[in-house]
């Protein structure tokens, strides 16, 4: 396998970030994957130094791809942080990452499209024409809209208000924790969001992402909407690999 197309992947989460080299082109994972805990507070000097550190774990010197957890403008401008450190609003994560060394350049993305970028390249949506809604389940509810192979960025459904407060508050795997919820509880939450993202979306498919997803079988007699719903087939590694991905201009 040539090295040419390898990217560092680097996802940021709010308890860790990860960094993996990635083939950029097929997706296939290069090294084990290296993970910090995400700093407390997670502002921006101390998130850039763990991502410091992800770089020199890997010796790297080259272009990386990087997800955030909230809408990413153009040339990497961080616009929200929901979930994160509200400092980051207003700063150009991909200057201020590029400010290491062995970061030649820095391509930032959202974290739920990074998903959907690399569900739809090689994952559970490969292959499947159409319009496929990415959402992943976590601290707060991401999405990614692909239409024909082409992302839709910032998409934020997740934000989408349901009974006067953003669905994420009470739909997230966060909100199922925090109220003591088995899956009988928070599946009625969650069939809520989804149909009420595709009577305005009407997407062909629906992938359900984040970390939860790996209990899909579970619960998945339980959800109720009129798309076809699947779950994520690269669960914790489809933000490294998107973000590489994206950042090669693979997506
Ligand atoms: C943010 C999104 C992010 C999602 C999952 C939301 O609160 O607004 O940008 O994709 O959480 O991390």
């Amino acid at each position: 396998m040539t090295r040419s197309h390898a990217l560092l992947g680097v996802d940021i989460g709010g308890s860790g970030m990860k960094g993996r080299l990635v083939d950029a082109v097929s997706g296939q994972l290069l090294t084990d994957r290296f993970r910090v805990p995400t700093p407390q507070p997670a502002t921006p000097p101390t998130v850039s130094k763990a991502f410091g550190a992800i770089l020199e774990h890997f010796d790297w010197h080259g272009p990386v791809g990087c997800t955030f957890p909230g809408v990413v403008g153009a040339q990497g401008m961080i616009l929200t942080a929901a979930n994160m450190d509200p400092a980051w609003i207003g700063v150009d994560a991909a200057a201020l990452f590029g400010e290491h060394d062995g970061a030649t350049e820095v391509v930032m993305v959202n974290d739920a499209d990074a998903a959907a970028i690399a569900e739809d390249a090689v994952g559970a949506a490969a292959d499947v024409p159409g319009v496929v809604l990415v959402v992943t389940f976590g601290t707060g509810i991401g999405s990614g809209l692909i239409a024909n192979g082409h992302l839709v960025p910032n998409t934020e459904f997740g934000h989408i208000e349901i009974d006067g407060v953003a669905a994420e508050v009470n739909a997230s795997s966060r909100a199922k924790d925090r109220d003591g919820l088995d899956f009988n509880g928070w599946i009625p939450r969650v069939n809520r969001f989804l149909q009420t993202i595709e009577d305005l979306v009407w997407p062909d498919l629906i992938v359900f992402g984040g970390g939860i997803s790996k209990h899909f079988d579970r619960y998945r007699d339980r959800l109720d909407c009129r798309t076809p719903v699947v779950p994520a087939t690269l669960q914790n590694e489809a933000g490294i690999v998107g973000a590489a991905m994206h950042a090669a201009g693979n997506s």
